[in-house]
């Protein structure tokens, strides 16, 4: 087991930076997730860790040790793609087995002349027979040794892809994007089997995603990157709930986050299409400040707009959105300079709302999240979170 360290990694490829000094530590047996738009280094970066891509500069360290000057087949790593690069040729057994045999036969015993002549050859054989026997168990696949990449499933390929990595016991797996290949539904429940392996492993994982979904059902801590820097590093909740920046804030959740444009009056005190808010920042009067409303803090309110003194704001209606389990509530902001924004409600309160009129939207101001005009988080002026804020309205 082992923790890994990346020390200022910089890459570029001719012209194009690609990763801008990337620093990084990984705990040991931490699930740890690389999540961005594509495009923006995962996979670059987790192949720099692999031995497989050279850094410019910056360090890799394994265990505390730096593994700049060692071989991808030196590191103790084992790689999962998202392409499985199984050989079709070989069964499944042998492609699991295939990282042994490159390590622990010379290349005279990996001669199919010399294959019937040497005991010693058999010894090892047995070995390498036992060792993916225990693998294929664990992943269920001992009933398919023998069968051939093409006769197998997607989530099965997934497996024995899984397998070639687990079979070398490395000290950390480094995996990137291992389920974009699979449907939809097998996702979901790969989404759980590799959490189990993980915890049963007890080994340290790199998981590459552009599926902020996948990152925040698995991870212990989330590194969600853009343009080859890391924006924010943090457990899912952390960047769910205190995104520190609006990049952050619109990649992770579903349906994006709601983000309306808003001004800050004297005194800092945040007002929303002219109505004053009971949020306070630090900022100079007139300063354009962007809020971000959560779907799931923004409802439809029940009775007069603003009682109990509630921030609102009118919508209208123009999409229902039926999930089964809840419906997502698409609204305009007529007249407004805004885009439009969503709601999540029960199939009760979706059914009292259409098209026809306008309605009173309300949230809860302890809830959201306030962007400077740079996009960076804004904390409230009495320093605590936003959810803090002392209200100033009487
Ligand atoms: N071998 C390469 N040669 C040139 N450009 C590359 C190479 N590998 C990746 N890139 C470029 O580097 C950027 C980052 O790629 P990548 O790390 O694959 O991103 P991601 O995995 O986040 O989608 C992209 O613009 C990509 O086109
Ligand atoms: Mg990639």
């Amino acid at each position: 087991m082992a923790t890994v360290d990346l020390t200022s990694i910089a890459k570029s490829f001719g012209p194009t930076k690609v990763l801008g000094g990337v620093d990084l530590s990984i705990a040991d047996g931490e699930f740890l997730t690389l999540v961005g738009p594509s495009g923006c280094g995962k996979s670059t970066l987790i192949r720099i860790i692999a031995g497989l891509e050279a850094q410019d500069s910056g360090g890799v360290a394994i265990g505390g040790a730096s593994v700049d000057h060692l071989r991808a087949h030196e590191r103790r790593v084992a790689m999962v793609f998202q392409s499985y690069a199984l050989y079709p040729h070989m069964t499944v057994g042998a492609n699991i087995g295939l990282p042994l045999t490159m390590s622990r036969m010379t290349l005279r015993q990996r001669l199919p002349l010399l294959r019937l002549l040497s005991r010693q050859r058999r010894e090892i054989l047995r070995g390498i027979e036992a060792d993916v026997g225990a693998v294929a168990a664990q992943l269920q696949l001992e009933h398919l040794l023998d069968r051939r990449p093409a006769q197998l499933s997607g989530g099965q390929r997934q497996r024995v892809a899984l397998g070639r990595a687990m079979v070398r016991s490395p000290d950390v797996f480094l995996m990137d994007e291992p389920l974009s290949n699979l449907d939809a539904k097998l996702r979901v429940h790969m989404r759980t089997e590799l959490a189990e392996l993980h915890k049963r492993l007890g080994a340290t994982f790199i998981y590459v995603t552009h599926d902020q979904i996948e990152a925040m059902t698995m991870s212990d801590r989330v590194a969600m990157m853009d343009a080859g820097d890391v924006l924010q590093l943090g457990t899912p909740s952390e960047l769910y709930e205190r995104p520190a920046s609006i990049k952050v804030a619109q990649f992770i959740g579903s349906p994006a986050i709601n983000l309306l444009p808003a001004t800050l009056a004297g005194s800092g005190r945040i007002e929303l299409f002219g109505r004053p808010l009971s949020l306070a920042v630090n900022g100079t009067a007139g300063a354009s400040i962007t809020l971000g409303i959560r779907a799931e803090a923004l409802s439809l309110a029940q009775g007069e707009p603003g009682q109990g003194g509630r921030a609102w704001f009118s919508a209208r209606l123009r999409r229902k959105e039926n999930l089964g389990s809840e419906y997502i509530l698409h609204f305009d902001l007529a007249g407004r300079d805004a885009p439009g924004v969503t709601t999540r409600a029960t199939a009760a309160t979706a059914a009292t709302v259409n098209e026809t009129a306008e309605v009173a939207l309300t949230f809860d101001e302890t809830a959201c999240h306030v962007f400077d005009v740079g996009g960076e988080r804004l904390e409230p002026r009495n320093g605590g979170a936003v959810s803090s804020v002392v209200p100033l309205r009487a």
